[in-house]
């Protein structure tokens, strides 16, 4: 161990670091900055002796783990923002595996209940190559994490790709402060037996392998109990939220993860937002707007939102030449084969919208599919109703930051199965995502309900949605790991 690596008091582990690499054909590298909740979560803290540990994801990222003392980018000349960031590279067959197959195929599917029963999953000696991978993967983020942290340091272990590591790392440094986050949703017990007992078992244990875990709603949090309760025949005290194995205790914690208002009523209003807002308030032509903005994952639901708004322009013509629809569906994980059929349903459905639809004067639909943050939040503030429908999603973000944005208020219609909902019920208007009929009526309800109620309804949204900030968010997991 170089002497650099007992110091840190703060660790955060997560697969996505706060930064990426791309590279010219030259060899020089540059570096990309990324957002969302854990990088601006962590800002809150300035001890200078926090340490983020990541994975590298592509070529450009191991290089410049090549270009740094044992993967530590601040030492390598990379300005990473403030923090210290140790970058993993890890074998790319190894993490093809682990992050591929196992944790975007298997965990995600499995959260988010994506499996076509009849023929998946198959756990098959495939499965159980990537599943070791899976292993091996884990254990790497173990070990640089016990090499980096101070005695008794708190370690905030996040998502489903790192499920393993908090009991791999108590097994390493049982001095450490150990919590874990899921940001998506929790299996039930029913649908997480899907896994072979012993993979089953080891997920649970993972977690369980922490002082705390959290997730962003009560509900995903009660689902991780009842199988821990069902399948490894744990003691759950459900008034103190707790899970006691094999003689330890682990506590679970709900922290609903909020929008970063700051942030965005900042960044909302730069010039390159207000740009694309003239942009699209040219295309849509004084219209009511429906805007919807996602990855393009299975489980957001993309195919039956269309669905929906097709029979919305089918059962009550009265909308067709008075509407657009504005969906922004961002390409993610296209290695995946399920995502690149996924993103050609896509386009299929808008194609076949735009072929009933549009006339000389009127595109009933405007489809984008390349990522522009900017345009993204053009559209929240233009929107009329946003349209969030997710099969199932452990918090979903963009329910929280269009009310946020919102110029004039803007209708939500809201899947019941999003963790957001929890807090968001009261003035969404709620639906099941699975039905197309009711999914339309809900949106026609959002178009016709008054402005003034629209108003006030986005201002009451928008508070909940702000409740809780990264910043309180990083800092609350952190208190109580201290507690
Ligand atoms: C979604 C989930 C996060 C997850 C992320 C991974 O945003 O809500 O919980 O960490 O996907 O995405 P990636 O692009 O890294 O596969």
């Amino acid at each position: 161990m170089a002497d650099h690596t007992t110091t840190a008091r703060v660790l955060v582990a997560s697969n996505r670091g706060p930064v990426s690499f791309s590279s010219a054909p030259d060899g020089t590298l540059t570096l990309k900055r990324g957002g969302g909740g854990l990088v601006s979560g962590l800002s809150a803290i300035d001890d200078p002796n926090t340490v983020w540990v990541c994975a590298a994801l592509g070529p450009a990222d191991r290089e410049a783990v090549g270009r740094s003392p044992q993967g530590r980018l601040d030492q390598g000349g990379f300005d990473v923002g403030g923090q210290a960031v140790r970058m993993l590279d890890i074998d790319p067959e190894v993490f093809d595996h682990a992050y591929n197959g196992v944790a975007n195929s298997t965990l995600w599917f499995l959260h988010h209940m994506l499996y076509n029963t009849p023929t998946a999953p198959v756990f098959d000696a495939h499965a159980a190559e990537q599943w070791a991978a899976f292993e091996t993967y884990n254990a790497a983020f173990a070990r640089a994490l016990a090499a980096e942290a101070a005695p008794g340091a708190a370690v905030l272990v996040q998502d489903y790709h790192l499920t393993l590591v908090p009991a791999l790392l108590r097994e390493l440094r049982p001095d450490l402060r150990i919590s874990y986050f899921l940001h998506i949703p929790w299996a039930p017990a029913d649908y997480f037996r899907l896994l072979p007992d012993a993979l089953a078992a080891a997920v649970l244990t993972g977690v369980l392998g922490a002082d705390r875990a959290g997730f962003h709603t009560r509900r995903w949090a009660e689902a991780f109990a009842d199988c821990c309760e069902q399948l490894l025949d744990a003691k759950v005290d459900r008034a103190e939220l707790s899970v006691s194995y094999q003689g330890r205790t682990t506590r679970l914690g709900v922290h609903a993860l909020g929008a970063d208002a700051d942030f965005l009523r900042e960044r909302s209003h730069r010039a390159d937002v207000d740009e694309r807002l003239a942009a699209l308030r040219a295309a849509v032509g004084g219209r009511r707007t429906i805007v919807r903005v996602d990855r393009t994952e299975l489980s957001k639901n993309i195919v039956r939102g269309l669905q929906a708004y097709r029979h919305l322009l089918r059962s009550r013509p009265e909308w067709r030449e008075r509407v657009v629809h504005i969906a922004f569906a961002y390409p993610s994980r296209q290695d995946l084969a399920e995502y690149r059929d996924y993103t050609a349903a896509v386009r299929r459905i808008s194609q076949e919208i735009t072929e009933e639809f549009a006339t000389d004067s009127w595109q009933p639909l405007i489809l984008q599919v390349e990522d522009d943050f900017a345009r993204s939040l053009a559209a929240y503030r233009l929107a009329d109703v946003a349209l969030v429908n997710p099969i199932r999603d452990g918090m979903n973000l963009v329910a929280k930051e269009v009310p946020v944005v919102s110029d004039a208020g803007c209708a939500l219609v809201l899947s019941r199965e999003a963790g957001a909902h929890a807090e968001l019920a009261q003035d969404a208007l709620s639906i099941n995502p699975y039905d197309v009929v009711g999914t339309a009526e809900a949106l026609h309800q959002a178009l016709t309900m008054p402005p003034a109620e629209r108003r006030e309804r986005t201002e009451r949204l928008a508070a909940a949605a702000t409740a809780l900030s990264p910043q309180q968010w990083f800092l609350a997991q952190l208190a109580e790991l201290s507690a």
